[in-house]
């Protein structure tokens, strides 16, 4: 067994934003029981001795936790690097100099698109502006930054100008990833899901800035996995090297494995050390001793473990099953249908209109 290196640690799924693609639980009211700052420390201290080193702040929008800084102090002193992953909002220059003097080593910014009215239709409130100063302050004060952008129907017609706009902010990296479809993402996957001609388009597009850029931009593009002919290699294993802890305690080997019929484990009934080697949920599909055929006997089983255990269980209802985005599992239809769907010719002219309609995720 690993041990585990990098720790998701969403602080609060409480959000000012709205986006129809977050990856968030649909039942958000039962995480409102968050962890307080004193367990945070602990479970910190359990992650570090454990081996992690990385330390991924998320949510729902983690600035929403007041005693933010004090968590990222108590990261920073027990050697850990610490990433910020947000919308930005709430992030004013006051607040990333007490971040900065905190130790925060990284801030990775979402934004929605590269204009004012799209992004903030596509995040359900007025925000752009707000990231577009926040990303400048993140500048001004040296940290690295990071843009990340779920692209979709609505947006990935952008991608260009959307680079662009990354390269006048002097971000150092951008993260085009197309939409993963768990939570809301997957409630919405009829009105998000792009047509193969849109990839078509980007894909150049992408090519083009990236050499472009090359030494000064890092461009990360991830194509939709419904596109491709074999699952990602999702989360590089279960279990293997990175984990999630959710805002109330629950310790999960991928952000979207409370989806699983697994029994839970939470950092407020057992030690970190305990949940990683020995409970259930963690140990289910670990290695290679779980999968069924095809992946059984296949070529790319140490290449992709079967893919996504979450997504086998959301279109399938079994999460042991070959992810149905392969192209060899037996269940690969239910994904052939979807993208048959996006790419019919009398598609609504917009999503959110006729059969493809978008369910805002709630703010709270
Ligand atoms: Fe991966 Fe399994 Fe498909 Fe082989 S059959 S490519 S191991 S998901
Ligand atoms: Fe859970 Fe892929 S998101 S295994």
């Amino acid at each position: 067994m690993d041990n585990p290196f990098g720790l998701l640690a969403e602080l609060t799924y409480r959000c000012p934003l709205a986006c129809p693609y977050c990856s968030n639980p649909l039942n958000l009211a039962d995480y409102r029981d968050e962890l307080t700052g004193e367990e945070w420390r602990r479970v910190l201290t359990e992650a570090r001795d454990l081996g992690v080193l990385q330390l991924h702040l998320s949510g729902g929008e983690p600035l929403l936790r007041r005693d933010l800084a004090d968590i990222i102090a108590t990261a920073h002193g027990l050697g850990l690097y610490t990433n910020l992953i947000t919308s930005a909002m709430g992030l004013s220059r006051t607040r990333a100099e007490k971040l900065k003097a905190a130790g925060l080593d990284h801030v990775q910014i979402s934004i929605q698109a590269d204009n004012t009215a799209l992004s903030d239709k596509i995040a359900g409130t007025p925000s752009f502006q707000r990231k577009i100063d926040a990303a400048k302050v993140v500048k001004e004060l040296g940290w690295p930054l990071t843009l990340n952008v779920v692209l979709h129907r609505m947006n990935i017609d952008r991608i260009g100008e959307i680079i662009m706009l990354a390269d006048d902010l002097g971000a150092d990296r951008i993260e085009l990833a197309n939409t993963q479809y768990y939570g809301w993402g997957l409630t919405n996957r009829t009105a998000l899901l792009p047509s193969r001609d849109q990839l078509a388009r980007a894909e150049p597009v992408v090519r083009a800035h990236r050499e472009r850029l090359a030494g000064r931009m890092e461009v990360i593009y991830i194509i939709p996995d419904y596109y491709s002919e074999y699952p990602k290699p999702c989360m590089d294993g279960w279990a293997k090297r990175q984990f999630t802890v959710t805002p109330n305690g629950d310790a999960l080997p991928c952000p979207a494995a409370h989806t699983l019929p697994l029994p839970r484990a939470n950092v407020r009934d057992d030690s970190l050390e305990a949940i990683w080697t020995s409970s259930r949920v963690f140990n289910e599909f670990r290695g290679t001793d779980w999968m069924p055929e095809p992946c059984r006997s296949c070529f790319r089983r140490d290449i992709d473990f079967g893919g996504c255990r979450c997504q086998a269980f959301l279109l399938t209802g079994d999460a042991s099953r070959t992810d149905p985005v392969c192209v060899l599992s037996p269940d690969h239809e239910i994904v052939a249908k979807k993208v048959a769907a996006a790419n019919r010719p009398r598609r609504p002219a917009s999503p959110g209109t006729g059969e493809e309609v978008l369910v805002p995720r709630p703010h709270r």
